[in-house]
């Protein structure tokens, strides 16, 4: 399976940004365990990373044709952003929602997930776990309808 993973605003700094909430790994570490898990060894991955909103909408747009599932972690963008949510529902691909902590238990602005209707499941608050939980549901239901 064709499987596009986009990261989203700061997260290029994990590891070094509040390790206690988000884990003390890189993104690239936690790129390649995912990749590199049972689930991952058998599926092909494009991993981007953006701190632009716009950047990200073209990602989806350019890998549309490529990608059978989708996993988005869009930082910030997901509690405000009405551009990418309309880019997922606009490619009409399987996407998984992921975010690292639990923003149900955080800042009231983080409690609002505004991709999460658009997104097949939200997966959140298991650290990156949250990734091979998006990855194995997209292998295990790997149709788009
Ligand atoms: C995050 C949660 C967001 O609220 C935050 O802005 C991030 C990371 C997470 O993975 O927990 O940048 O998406």
């Amino acid at each position: 399976m064709n499987i596009l993973v986009i990261n989203g605003p700061n997260l290029n700094l994990l590891g070094e940004r509040k390790p206690k909430l988000y884990g003390s790994e890189t993104l690239e570490e936690l790129m390649m365990w995912l990749e590199n898990s049972t689930e991952g060894k058998n599926q092909n991955f494009k991993f981007y990373q953006s701190n632009h909103e716009g950047e990200i909408i073209d990602i989806l747009h350019d890998e549309r044709q490529w990608s059978q599932g989708i996993i988005i972690n869009a930082g910030a963008y997901s509690h405000y952003s009405f551009a990418i949510r309309d880019a997922i529902e606009a490619v009409s691909i399987i996407t998984i929602n992921v975010h690292l902590s639990n923003i149900k238990n955080r800042e009231g602005f983080r409690k609002r997930d505004v991709l999460s209707d658009v997104c097949r499941k939200t997966i959140f608050g298991k650290g990156k776990f949250v990734y091979l939980e998006a990855l194995e549901f997209l292998t295990n239901n790997n149709s788009n309808d």
